[in-house]
């Protein structure tokens, strides 16, 4: 009875000190997202350089949804925890698009460094900034002709006390070890992430105030490298991950908190928050029974079947010949025992799980362990 009590007691006190906690940090009118395939929810696809079939998006928008994913993606998680609707691709000129609570400019394949001829995504970082500033100055000049665009929030909130989120860097590290060596990929970082320091400058001079910048995953965990590069044992780690890879990940991370830092020391005026999604993922890829996991490394929607089940030559939910048969890479029975789903990327049940991970605060930088917001608001 008396610990019955204690609860009430504390519900109530969260109750009370919750609307404050939140309106001060964490509800943001907006939300302008960068990246890659990680969270891109429809960008290259409405571009049309890329299709996607089913079984993409089958356990939870039961079409393929834009989204590189059985399912909802990271940024779809955390969106719902800060009690916002999902980002709409900028891109997509069908079906009303709804840009009143932020903006998704991400795009699958992109990286932090201009495209080249060969590129998969011509969505660069730069060009997805040069975007933004477009769809800016487009929402500023039809404001300024009178036109409503948000009745609740006047423009200068939606563009200065948006969260600008990113997640980024993994195709500049993972495209580069298909031509390049170690040591070169690893002397290419800095270059990189001055690319990168110049898309936050323009965004910062154009009134972005609140960063939130992930970090990039273990990369030799993905299916797509192990296959790859991993054919020789001695390149894998413990976990059956492609040790180099992982190397360059964790020094890309390394240099990009260096970075977040200094951009912190410089910019008092804003809040940049690091967040460590690489901590995140190789947990769960190490200890992935305890979060409920059966496969940690092998792909759910493949062809070739164990161990890794990825065969380059035919993605997910494509038909082809193959040494004279027909071969369908389809998915597995149940996609939320897969931490990875295709071979390149994670599961909805693995972004659930990183996503609440990231939402306990605990892998941030500065965390937010002590506010915790979206956990109350996930619970209550
Ligand atoms: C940054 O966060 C602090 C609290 O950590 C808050 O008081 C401040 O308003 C935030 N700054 C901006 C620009 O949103
Ligand atoms: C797996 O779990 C153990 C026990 O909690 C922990 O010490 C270890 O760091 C985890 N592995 C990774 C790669 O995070
Ligand atoms: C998937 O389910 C079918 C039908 O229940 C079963 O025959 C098949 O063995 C299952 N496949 C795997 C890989 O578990």
């Amino acid at each position: 009875m008396a610990s019955k009590n204690c609860i009430l007691i504390f519900l109530t006190l969260v109750s009370i000190f919750l609307p404050l906690t939140q309106s001060i940090h964490f509800k943001f009118p907006a939300v302008f997202n960068f990246g890659d395939s990680n969270s891109d929810t429809g960008n290259l696809v409405a571009a049309g350089i890329e299709s996607i079939r089913p079984p993409y998006g089958e356990i939870h928008f039961q079409i393929p949804s834009g989204r590189y994913c059985d399912g909802r993606l990271i940024i779809d998680f955390l969106m719902d925890a800060m009690e916002l609707p999902f980002l709409n691709a900028y891109l997509e000129s069908v079906g009303v698009p709804n840009f009143r609570k932020g903006c998704n400019f991400a795009a699958a394949g992109s990286t932090i460094l201009p495209a080249t001829a060969t590129s998969v995504c011509p969505f660069s970082f730069g060009i997805q900034v040069n975007q933004f500033l477009r769809f800016k100055a487009r929402v500023l000049e039809l404001l300024a002709k009178g036109k409503k665009f948000n009745k609740y929030i006047p423009a200068e909130n939606y563009f200065e006390k948006g969260l600008y989120m990113f997640d980024i860097g993994q195709n500049d590290l993972a495209g580069a070890f298909y031509s390049k060596t170690f040591d070169q990929i690893v002397a290419s970082i800095p270059n990189i992430l001055v690319e990168f320091e110049t898309g936050i400058k323009k965004l910062y001079d154009q009134g972005a105030r609140n960063f939130w910048i992930h970090n990039t995953g273990p990369l030799g965990c993905l299916t797509q490298n192990v296959a790859k590069f991993g054919t020789d044992p001695s390149k894998l780690d413990e976990l059956g991950c492609v040790s180099g890879h992982n190397q360059a990940a964790k020094l890309f991370n390394l240099q990009l908190h260096a970075l977040t830092k200094k951009l912190q020391d410089q910019h008092s005026d804003s809040n940049i928050t690091y967040v460590d999604i690489y901590t995140i993922k190789s947990n769960l890829i190490a200890n992935y029974s305890r979060y409920g996991f059966e496969q940690p490394i092998m792909a759910c929607c493949g062809y070739g079947g164990p161990p890794l089940n990825y065969d380059r030559r035919i993605v997910c939910g494509q038909t082809k010949v193959l040494d004279g048969t027909s071969a369908t890479a389809q998915a597995c029975n149940d996609s939320t025992e897969y931490v990875n789903w295709d071979g390149i990327h994670y599961s909805e049940a693995a972004n659930q799980y990183i996503s609440s991970q990231i939402l306990t605060g605990k892998f941030s930088d500065p965390p937010f362990a002590d506010k915790m917001p979206f956990l109350l608001n996930l619970q209550f």
